[in-house]
């Protein structure tokens, strides 16, 4: 499922870049480009993020 339209990103890549070590917001955006245009992705990104890293 895309989570950023404007960068098509999916809930998978984002999963994955937290499991592949990224601990953060900024750091999720700097590896994958989510949330660097329009920016309605950024909560559902953020919410994601947390739990991805309350599984690990
Ligand atoms: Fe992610 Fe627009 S949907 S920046």
């Amino acid at each position: 499922m895309y989570v950023c339209l404007c960068r098509a990103v999916t809930d998978k890549a984002i999963k994955q870049a937290v499991e592949n070590g990224c601990e953060s917001f900024r750091e999720v955006r700097d590896e994958l480009d989510v949330g660097t245009c329009c920016g309605m992705c950024v909560p559902e990104t953020r919410q994601l993020i947390d739990e991805t890293l309350a599984k690990l």
